[in-house]
Formats: C-alpha cells, sequence, structure tokens
C-alpha cells in the first residue's frame, strides 16, 4: 500500500456496541489514528442472520468505508470475520483485519492450549470457524463452540431477561463440562458479561479477544508503514439507525463525545 495512506482513518464496524470493545484497545496503543466507528443498529443482531445476508450487509458498509477512504478497516465483529471476510477481502483497497483468523493465530502461537471452548453467535458456531482457524495452527487442538443467542439482545438492551443467572449458566455450564484451558468470549458484545461471567467461573478462564487483537493491528500497520506519523486522534461514530440509542447503549463500554451520524444502508 502507498505510504502516503498513513494519515488516513482506520475503519470499525460491528453490527452495534460490541465492537467498541477493540475500538477501545485500539485507541490505548494507538492513540494518534483517527477512526470512523459503524455500528449497524439496523442489522443487528448478526448471529441470527445467514452467510449470504451477512456478505451484503458487509458489502454495503465496505461501500461506506470506501467513500470515506479509509486505509485499513477492522471487522470488530466475530461473526462477519466468519461468514463475509473471505468472499470479501481481496474487493477492496483498504486492508482488511479480520477477528478471528487474527486470534486464533496469536493464541495457538503464544499457547500450548489443547482445549479450547469458544462462546459465540449461532452464525459464528454454525461457520465452524474458530476450529478451522485453531486447527490450521495446530492440528491436535480441540475446540467445543457453544452458540449463546440471548446474550447480544440483552447486551444491546433489546430484552431484558427475568432470569439472567439461567440465560448465563445455561451455555456457560455446557462449556465447563468440557474442561476447557481457556473460554474464548468469541462476541465483542460478550466482555460486557465478563463480571458476570466471572460470578460461576475464574475471570483467568476467559479470554476477551480486544486486547490480542488491538496488538497485532498496531503491529501489522507499522510494518506496512501505515501508522500515523501524526498526532491526530479523532473519532466518529456511525450507525445505520437510532443513533441516539446507539450513543446510550455504548455507554456501557466507553462514554462517547460525538454524536453519531444516521448512515442509511
Ligand atoms: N458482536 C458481533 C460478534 O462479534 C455480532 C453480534 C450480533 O450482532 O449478533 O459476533
Amino acid at each position: 500500500m502507498d505510504i502516503k495512506n498513513n494519515n488516513k482513518a482506520i475503519g470499525v464496524m460491528d453490527s452495534g456496541v460490541g465492537g467498541l470493545t477493540v475500538l477501545k484497545q485500539l485507541l490505548k496503543i494507538c492513540p494518534n489514528e483517527d477512526y470512523l466507528y459503524f455500528g449497524d443498529t439496523k442489522n443487528l443482531p448478526y448471529g441470527e442472520k445467514s452467510k449470504e445476508e451477512l456478505i451484503e450487509i458487509v458489502k454495503e458498509i465496505f461501500d461506506f468505508f470506501e467513500t470515506q477512504s479509509v486505509k485499513a478497516v477492522v471487522l470488530a465483529c466475530n461473526t462477519t470475520s466468519a461468514t463475509a471476510y473471505e468472499e470479501l477481502k481481496d474487493k477492496y483497497s483498504f486492508k482488511i483485519y479480520p477477528l478471528i483468523q487474527t486470534v486464533a493465530k496469536c493464541v495457538s502461537k503464544d499457547n500450548d492450549f489443547t482445549r479450547i471452548g469458544v462462546m459465540a453467535t449461532q452464525a459464528t458456531v454454525n461457520s465452524k470457524k474458530y476450529t478451522q482457524e485453531f486447527n490450521k495452527n495446530n492440528p491436535k487442538i480441540k475446540v467445543f463452540e457453544q452458540a449463546c443467542p440471548l446474550w447480544v439482545p440483552i447486551v444491546e438492551k433489546q430484552i431484558t431477561c427475568s432470569d439472567e443467572k439461567e440465560a448465563i449458566t445455561g451455555y456457560l455450564n455446557k462449556v465447563l463440562e468440557f474442561n476447557p484451558q481457556k473460554i474464548i468470549l468469541g462476541c465483542t458484545h460478550y466482555p460486557y458479561l465478563l463480571d458476570k461471567l466471572s460470578k460461576y467461573a475464574p475471570k483467568e478462564l476467559f479470554i476477551n479477544p480486544a486486547q490480542i487483537f488491538a496488538n497485532y493491528i498496531k503491529e501489522d500497520l507499522d510494518k506496512n508503514n501505515l501508522l500515523n506519523p501524526q498526532i491526530s486522534g479523532h473519532i466518529q461514530y456511525f450507525a445505520s439507525s437510532e443513533p441516539e440509542s446507539f450513543k446510550q447503549n455504548a455507554k456501557i463500554f466507553m462514554e462517547i463525545d460525538a454524536e453519531p451520524h444516521l448512515v442509511k444502508l
């Protein structure tokens, strides 16, 4: 990529506020970058959609990022990394960072795990992407993937759960029975539930991939001469519907100063 691109913005996308867990880490380690965060609140939740639907959705968001001339796009979303990344990766001029592929590579490179649990959306689990990517890096690794369809609506406050304990432990116990050495929170919304999860299992058992992912992105931008040499750090937010509730829900992850813009997909 041309070196003059390095002062362009980085696009970050997810279905709603979950990807803010990744943006937060990026802001810590790459504070000089400009960011455009896209929360696709109109199409939320992604986890219940088909691969074909998700490819079409991500295409529209990537087209939007292209109009904004970004230098890179971060798929701060497991579900679209699992379903749409391979299809779209060579069709755009910007660099694309997929979450699952990156995190599976980093976790297997740096550790000797043989049993990994993954908690993710239904679409991610259906794709078996975590299992495939871990096995690519270490064929001996056993991966147990559990779908947690209630968790995104709980985080996005689309539903209130009268029995939250049941909604948490129902899925968690199935993964614990597998006796994993680590459990990956394989949906960027799930780290919000970490305090609640740690009532039923040790906090250290869980991996929030956001930090590993952000570290890799920084290293790779650096390697490709794409880190912004100037001090900038502007963030703009975009939502595909109800930008006010996006801003409100975002508070669970971080305080947003700017008003999110509405972008109709
Ligand atoms: N946060 C996303 C993920 O990491 C998508 C969640 C959803 O909208 O279902 O998979």
